[in-house]
């Protein structure tokens, strides 16, 4: 997220300071790409910026912020998960800085569409953060720590969990040499699908119809594996369960 972060705030005009990374092979490259300076180390973070980004991983900040003292700087994080609070022994001025998106280092990502999730300890470091998201991006979202927190939980729903059974798709296709470019209309089409809503509406496959046959067929298919095996029972099961709550058995 910093690299993509970084590399947008530069592309706006506005001056990123100063990078910090432990690995410096890292944190000098994205520095060099966005005119920054570089350190790793702490305690030479330098004083007095508009604002302070811990763009880290979440395992990691609650160590960070009891090393870091910002005084009155405006300091925010970038979890979907992490309260607004764990920010308090840093700096009297915190906030959240949440984008809805899932980054990887090497693929292109426009800002211009992807949510952003604000908090703020102050309405004035709100307005603060607004201004900034508002150079970014067209979606701006005020929501507070538990808001938020339901947001990452259904962001891990829609595209971790959806992520991970694409890859299970690949490697079901792949062990038996077919490309997974196939399913790629499929995939696209049914992401598609969730701008018209009710979801449950345009859910098809085997277990809403209750098809039986084919369900025992696919249990056969996965007899080698006994995890997808577990994931194929679980979310079927689910399936079939809401199906019957939704007056279609
Ligand atoms: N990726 C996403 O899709 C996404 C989306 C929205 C929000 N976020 C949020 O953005 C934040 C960063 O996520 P990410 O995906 O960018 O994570 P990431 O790629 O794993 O990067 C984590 C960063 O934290 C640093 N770090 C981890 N442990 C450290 C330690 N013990 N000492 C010093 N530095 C340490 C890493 O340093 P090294 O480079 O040296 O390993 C790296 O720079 C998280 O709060 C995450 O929830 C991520």
């Amino acid at each position: 997220l910093a690299t993509h972060l970084g590399l947008a705030l530069f592309r706006q005009g506005l001056t990123v300071l100063q990078v910090y990374n432990r690995t410096p092979g890292k944190g000098r490259k994205l520095a060099a790409r966005i005119n920054a300076l570089y350190t790793d180390n702490l305690s030479d973070l330098v004083p007095g910026a508009d604002l302070y980004i811990l763009a880290v991983s979440d395992s990691w900040l609650g160590q960070l912020v009891s090393r870091l003292h910002l005084k009155d700087s405006l300091v925010v994080h970038t979890s979907g998960s992490v309260e607004l609070e764990i920010l308090s022994p840093v700096s009297s001025r915190t906030g959240v800085f949440y984008p809805v998106q899932t980054f990887s280092k090497h693929r292109k990502i426009n800002f211009r569409d992807i949510p952003i999730c604000l908090e703020a300890e102050s309405p004035e470091s709100e307005m603060k953060l607004t201004k900034l998201a508002e150079r970014l991006t067209r979606s701006v979202y005020l929501l507070d720590s538990g808001k938020r927190g339901l947001i990452h939980l259904g962001a891990v729903f829609a595209s971790n969990f959806t992520n991970y059974l694409y890859s299970i798709a690949e490697l079901l296709l792949r062990e038996n040499d077919l490309p997974l470019n196939i399913l790629e209309p499929l995939i696209l089409q049914t992401a598609r699908n969730v701008r018209r809503g009710n979801l449950f509406e345009n859910q098809t496959g085997p277990a809403v119809r209750g098809d039986i046959q084919v369900l025992e067929k696919h249990r056969r298919l996965l007899a080698d594996h006994p995890d997808y095996h577990e994931i194929y029972e679980l979310i079927s099961k689910h399936i079939i369960l809401n199906r019957s709550l939704n007056g279609k058995l």
